[in-house]
């Protein structure tokens, strides 16, 4: 037997086909049942008669069901979707127990219920996006001839300071899981030149923000030969090239969301671009006074995001104020980095910079940033890469659930991923 998608009723106007799918809810008046089914594609009306074999069953079967239903189509505009299936036979696949989840929900419940409230029609777009988020990606790069690369997730390494490091034990030694692909991505410069990856980072970010998971999708890139100019400029590319991609692949999704398509529709190539100490002065015209080298916070990130409309670049941070492998400007006062930012409020997407190829500094940022020399080791596959035929290269880091959250217009970093890690939550 064939069955139709429900995304594909339409197309079969006048005809008898069969479906299958979940309950998503139903209602039973005097001898007729109305029960909306979805699968992944949508949602459509069936209507079952208490002539209909398996009525009885229909009746009784409760939300989330799994069920499948012959029947014929027929237009109807009242119907959600414009067509409604007028049901021949009736059969339910799995049952359900009373569905634990109803209207007006904590998060936290909902939360504790992850695995069901994951089939909720407002996640299921998200993912949906999340999806081709990551699809585009992919596109991208590969449309530029760049490599997939993987690094390993199990390090003993800090690319982003210690502080967010989680633990573990590897055969009795200590190790760590990786907070970014990046230092092992430099390695593989000499060999594959221009590469990125999508793969999980980790922070054990002791903060509940609206923005910071423990575990998240990083999607990196790494050029060998690419300056600091370079890699802003891809980083726009990629950004300008993954949003109208989403607009144009779901639109529909985002306008369901409620997002206002308009604030995404003009996001293309160039960002503007400021520097970090222009970036301070204009905080300062807003009333927030910031000393040179502190980082920006949310109440910064929102400042400076009602002066533009697209993503934005602050470059050019303090010396000390970021990564030990930043590269050092002339000026010796700042790094050649950047952060982009997103607009309306929502905050750092990408940290990127050019990387720092000189042997010597980069040994004396090391011990600068608080390497220990008995951990010194662990960095010396690092450091050899300058030893060897180093080249100028440069690279970023973007998080995906950061960028989907953005796209989708919504308000927490949780509902972009399926199962959310988070301070206080690794279950389910
Ligand atoms: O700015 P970050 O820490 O930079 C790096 O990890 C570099 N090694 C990247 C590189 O140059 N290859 O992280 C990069 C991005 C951030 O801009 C942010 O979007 C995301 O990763 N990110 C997080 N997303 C969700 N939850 C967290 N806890 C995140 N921490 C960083
Ligand atoms: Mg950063």
């Amino acid at each position: 037997m064939e069955f139709v998608k429900i995304g594909d009723v339409k197309k079969h106007a006048g005809k008898t086909i069969d479906l299958r799918g979940w309950i998503h809810r139903t209602r039973a008046s005097k001898g007729i049942v109305f029960m909306v089914i979805r699968d992944s594609t949508g949602i459509v009306q069936c209507v079952v008669k208490d002539k209909v074999p398996g009525f009885e069953k229909a009746e009784e079967t409760g939300m989330e069901a799994s069920v499948s239903v012959k029947g014929k189509v027929r237009k109807d505009d009242r119907a959600p979707g414009g067509y409604e299936i007028e049901a021949s036979k009736f059969e339910v696949i799995g049952t359900a127990d009373a569905f634990p989840i109803r209207e007006f929900q904590s998060p936290e419940l909902l939360l504790d219920y992850r695995h069901l409230w994951v089939r909720s029609q407002k996640l299921t777009k998200i993912f949906k996006i999340r999806s081709d988020v990551i699809g585009l990606i992919h596109e991208f790069f590969r449309g530029r001839k760049f490599y997939e690369m993987q690094s390993p997730i199990l390090t003993q390494i800090a690319c982003e300071g210690g502080s967010t490091l989680f633990k573990l034990d590897y055969f009795g030694e200590k190790a760590f899981l990786a907070q970014s692909w990046q230092l092992h991505a430099e390695a593989m410069i000499p060999v594959l030149e221009d590469i990125y990856c999508i793969a999980p980072s980790f922070r054990a970010e002791k903060s509940r923000t609206r923005k910071h998971l423990a575990e998240y999708w990083h999607a990196g890139a790494e050029a060998a030969w690419m300056d600091h100019e370079g890699s802003m400029k891809l980083q726009e590319d990629l950004v300008s090239y993954v949003v109208q991609g989403i607009l144009k692949r779901r639109r529909e999704e985002l306008l369901e969301l409620g997002r206002d398509v308009k604030k995404l529709e003009h996001i293309k190539p160039p960002f503007p671009r400021v520097t970090y100490e222009k970036a301070i002065e204009m905080l300062k015209k807003d009333g927030i006074r910031r000393k040179c080298g502190d980082d920006l916070g949310v109440p910064e990130e929102k400042a400076l995001s009602k002066h533009f409309k697209k993503p934005f670049f602050i470059e050019k941070w303090p010396l000390h104020s970021k990564a030990f492998y930043m590269k050092e400007s002339k000026d010796g006062k700042t790094v050649l980095c950047d952060d982009l930012f997103m607009p309306e409020g929502y905050g750092e997407l990408i940290g990127g910079s050019e990387r720092e190829t000189d042997l010597k500094i980069l040994e004396k940022r090391m011990k600068e940033f608080g390497i220990k020399e008995k951990d010194k080791k662990n960095y010396q596959f690092y450091l050899d890469i300058r030893k060897y035929g180093s080249v100028p290269h440069s690279g970023f880091g973007m998080g995906v659930e950061r960028l989907v959250m953005w796209i989708c217009g919504i308000d927490h970093i949780r509902d972009t991923i399926a199962f959310p890690r988070v301070m206080n939550r690794i279950n389910p």
